[in-house]
């Protein structure tokens, strides 16, 4: 409590000095000294949590308080804190092997059959050699209409609706995809997903990127915040809790560090969960967007490169019919060059944020969900001539 009793000193002092040109202390200042003592000692003793706090100590906000405050009052790391932190600044300082053949992986997380083989077919085929297809097939065994997903079914396990299986099945697809050394890039898609652009231009997008596409963003309304749960604490705290799609895209780096991250995984697994203390969080919407935030925030782009359509604000986004389907849809979600995260309280904020890519303004999205089966014919038709021109 050192640097209180300092402030409260100066406060004190200010005034006194005062007192030599001015023959009688103002009242206003006697009290003026008492409220800001009173509010920097209720700030060491009650951190302020929520941003209006904040803002009766800074202009700037909670983090620009607490960087503020000395050292020593921050808290110590726990050990599995520091293994981790150790651990992910060697891995960021590790640029992966080259190899003669990057490749980048495509993750494919389903409940059985893909509906879209033939289009990806049509995507992939000629650049063999540049990709490898890894599928997480949680509850049938699919039946592959490609060659290029035959025998790429890796062991599989039951995925449960905002459970922590679904963390598992990415973490499975993402330890079979790393085995090999050419695997620079890792996309995770579902089985609605379909792909926005030809591959050369997904290749490069993707290849010469140095931050991974991960939904992140902070939503401190009922859908976001409110899930999080202080059992988390120490590691963890309230403000550092993201929400995000989990479509994500992964650099080599990120992807060893998902898979070497025991920690922060534990304390999700355990508490964030469907029902757990009245809340309802789900793991797949938080855990990486709030991982990321707290081991490499700048690391991360905060948004997806799979497009889904929220517009329609109801509890599923919007999903697309044969009838919906056309050139235009295509070229209008190819388009789109910001992001637009929008959040959950009473007072919804809309977030826009430029898509930048190295530095330069472009078009956000590689793919996008969520499609019908029903639209393969005409997404195949329309899919040659439309990448053409884009
Ligand atoms: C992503 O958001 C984090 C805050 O969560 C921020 O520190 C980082 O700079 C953002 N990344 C980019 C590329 O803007
Ligand atoms: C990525 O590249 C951009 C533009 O060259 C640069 O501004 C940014 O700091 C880089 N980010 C990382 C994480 O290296
Ligand atoms: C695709 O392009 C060809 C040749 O330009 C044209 O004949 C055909 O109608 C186009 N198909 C669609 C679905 O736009």
């Amino acid at each position: 409590m050192k640097a209180t009793e300092a402030w409260g000193l100066s406060m004190q002092i200010l005034p006194m000095h005062r007192h030599r040109h001015v023959s009688r202390r103002p009242v206003w200042i006697i009290v003026l000294v008492c409220l800001v003592s009173f509010f920097v000692i209720c700030g060491y003793v009650y951190p302020p949590e929520n941003s209006s706090a904040c803002y009766v100590f800074s202009p700037r906000g909670c983090k620009a308080f607490q960087e503020w405050l000395p050292s020593y009052t921050r808290r110590e790391l726990t050990d599995e804190e520091l293994a981790s932190q150790v651990l992910v600044q060697e891995f960021l300082r590790t640029p992966p092997q080259q190899t003669e053949n990057p490749k980048i992986a495509f993750l494919f997380l389903t409940p059985g059959s893909l509906p879209f083989e033939n289009l990806w077919d049509v995507f992939f085929s000629g650049h063999e050699g540049k990709f490898s297809v890894y599928v997480h097939a949680s509850q049938r065994k699919p039946v592959h209409q490609s060659k290029y997903f035959i025998d790429r079914d890796i062991h599989s396990d039951k995925v449960g609706w905002g459970q922590v299986s679904m963390i598992d099945a990415e973490r499975r697809l993402l330890g079979n995809a790393l085995r090999d050394p050419d695997n620079q890039h890792f996309v995770l898609l579902s089985d609605s997903c379909i792909p926005l652009h030809r591959f050369e231009y997904v290749y490069n997008y993707l290849m010469y990127t140095n931050v991974s596409y991960i939904d992140s963003f902070l939503d401190p309304g009922p859908h976001g915040n409110d899930r999080y749960s202080p059992h988390m604490l120490p590691e963890i705290e309230k403000e550092d809790f993201r929400k995000g799609a989990q479509w994500f895209h992964l650099k080599r780096q990120h992807a060893m560090i998902v898979i070497s991250d025991t920690l922060y995984y534990s304390k999700f697994r355990n508490y964030c969960r469907p029902g757990f203390e009245g809340r309802n969080c789900y793991c797949d919407e938080h855990y990486l967007p709030t991982f990321f935030n707290i081991v490499d925030p700048g690391g991360m782009a905060n948004w997806s490169v799979t497009h889904v359509d929220w517009s329609e604000h109801k509890w599923h986004p919007k999903s697309y019919r044969a009838q919906d389907v056309s050139y235009e849809l295509l070229q209008k979600i190819t388009s789109i060059d910001e992001t637009v995260h929008e959040t959950s309280e009473a007072k919804k904020q809309v977030i826009v944020k430029p898509c930048v890519w190295n530095g330069v303004k472009r078009p956000c999205y590689l793919f996008a969900r969520k499609f019908y089966p029903e639209t393969l014919d005409i997404l195949i038709q329309i899919f040659s001539n439309y990448t053409a021109s884009v």
